[in-house]
């Protein structure tokens, strides 16, 4: 190996010792943990977060004067302001607790589309998108009678920013794209396409599953209207994620759920709705879920966006290059911008087998379509090999992917 390639800031060693589960033995092997796109390990700061919130102030909140709930709503709102902070809102009041990115998408497609959306409205998306952010859409314009128009992507899975350009029109309501592609790891320009959609008087969602994870998000230098993400693909706790939307915008949307909490007044007759944030969290909130994503947030934000970029970078082109050595492998979607995230096929054989024989050597990837058939679609495949990485993976293990793979094939290929 390069060792210039290795030279980082990031102790890597040190903070895999803060990750248990990465000590773990699959199949009689150390474990690779490769699939973390679908979801990331966790690190001891944010299993004691959610541990202690469990032995020392399980309460409900903003619910009662006594003590322990006293103590959870300060937890719970606090952990609201560091994320207002993490990427950069103007206010506290436009951070939505919710399930996760899915449900954010869900949650604006519906309230979005009540409030705003026409028959004849256009809603663009892109051909690359995670199916969370195709669904909820096709659905709206079911709902409302709207049109979906999608953005083609390139050779090489890159949007097609002159086709948007085609794509936009009087009639685009909204505008939504993933930042980071799941599938293929590639980082879109949504600085451009927020501009041009924002000249034709466009709203724009951003689905930001895949960027927490990686790069810094600050929702006031994009100026987009919603973007979303989940905790869990950012070493925080699952169930839990976050809907940023602009106040100016959040507060002209009804309810998504009505319940506890959403309301400021309830006859038989009629409700009034809660201010924002609390409009859109009906229910007892996920209270553990809000302060272990703090505790990641902070552990992120102590290792420093910089450092992990450099690294992963790293990572990635040494990834790059030792797997494209390998005799009939082809990587889908070799842009020049991207996350560690490599998805790839192999000449005459199954993804899905590649999977299975790495697995037994304790390397975990995805394997299949990752929810976006229509890009498997456009690429006439059935699916792909993902390894997805993240700082805690090493240049070492790079080379037991390489290694095993390249064993899985010869098994394969007889
Ligand atoms: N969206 C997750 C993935 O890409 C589940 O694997």
């Amino acid at each position: 190996m390069n060792s210039s390639i290795m030279a980082n800031t990031l102790n890597v060693e040190q903070i895999r010792k803060e990750f248990p589960i990465l000590k773990t033995e699959a199949n009689s092997y150390p474990l690779v943990y490769l699939d973390n796109a679908a979801t990331s390990q966790k690190p001891k700061v944010v299993i004691n977060a959610v541990s202690n919130y469990y032995k020392e102030y399980n309460s409900n909140v903003h619910r009662a004067a006594h003590f322990l709930s006293d103590k959870a709503t300060v937890a719970y709102e606090n952990a609201r302001v560091t994320i207002k902070e993490f990427i950069n809102a103007e206010d506290a009041r436009e951070i939505n607790f919710v399930r996760g990115t899915t449900e954010g998408i869900n949650l604006v497609a519906y309230s979005f589309g009540a409030a705003f959306v026409k028959p004849g409205d256009e809603i663009i998306i892109s051909n690359i998108e995670h199916h969370s952010n195709i669904v909820p859409w096709q659905m709206l314009c079911e709902r409302c009678d709207a049109v979906l128009k999608v953005i083609p992507v390139s050779e090489n899975g890159e949007m097609d920013l002159s086709a948007f350009e085609q794509l936009l029109s009087d009639k685009t309501k909204l505008v939504a794209v993933q930042h980071i592609s799941n599938a293929l790891g590639i980082i879109h320009p949504i600085e451009r396409i927020i501009e041009l959609a924002h000249r034709k008087n466009a709203y724009v969602f951003i689905d930001g599953a895949q960027a927490s994870p990686h790069i810094p998000i600050d929702v006031r230098e994009l100026d987009c209207d919603f973007y979303a993400f989940s905790s869990h693909k950012m070493f925080g706790p699952t169930g839990i994620g976050i809907l940023y939307g602009k106040a100016s915008i959040l507060e002209k949307l009804p309810p998504y759920q009505g319940g506890g909490e959403m309301i400021k007044e309830v006859t038989l007759e009629k409700t009034t709705y809660n201010d924002l944030p609390y409009k859109f969290e009906a229910g007892t909130p996920n209270i553990a879920g809000a302060v272990g994503l703090e505790a990641a947030i902070k552990f992120i934000t102590e290792l420093g966006h910089k450092e992990i970029m450099k690294y992963e970078h790293d990572l990635l082109l040494y990834a790059t290059k030792e797997l494209m050595e390998i005799e009939g492998l082809k990587i889908i979607g070799n842009a020049t911008s991207k996350v560690p995230v490599i998805s790839f096929i192999v000449k005459d054989i199954h993804a899905y087998d590649i999977g299975v024989l790495l697995d037994k050597q304790g390397i975990a990837v995805r394997t299949g379509h990752h929810c976006c058939q229509p890009l498997m679609n456009r690429f006439q495949i059935e699916g792909t090999c993902r390894a997805s990485f993240a700082f805690y993976n090493t240049m070492h293990e790079v080379d037991m992917l390489k290694s095993s793979l390249q064993q899985a094939i010869n098994i394969l290929r007889g």
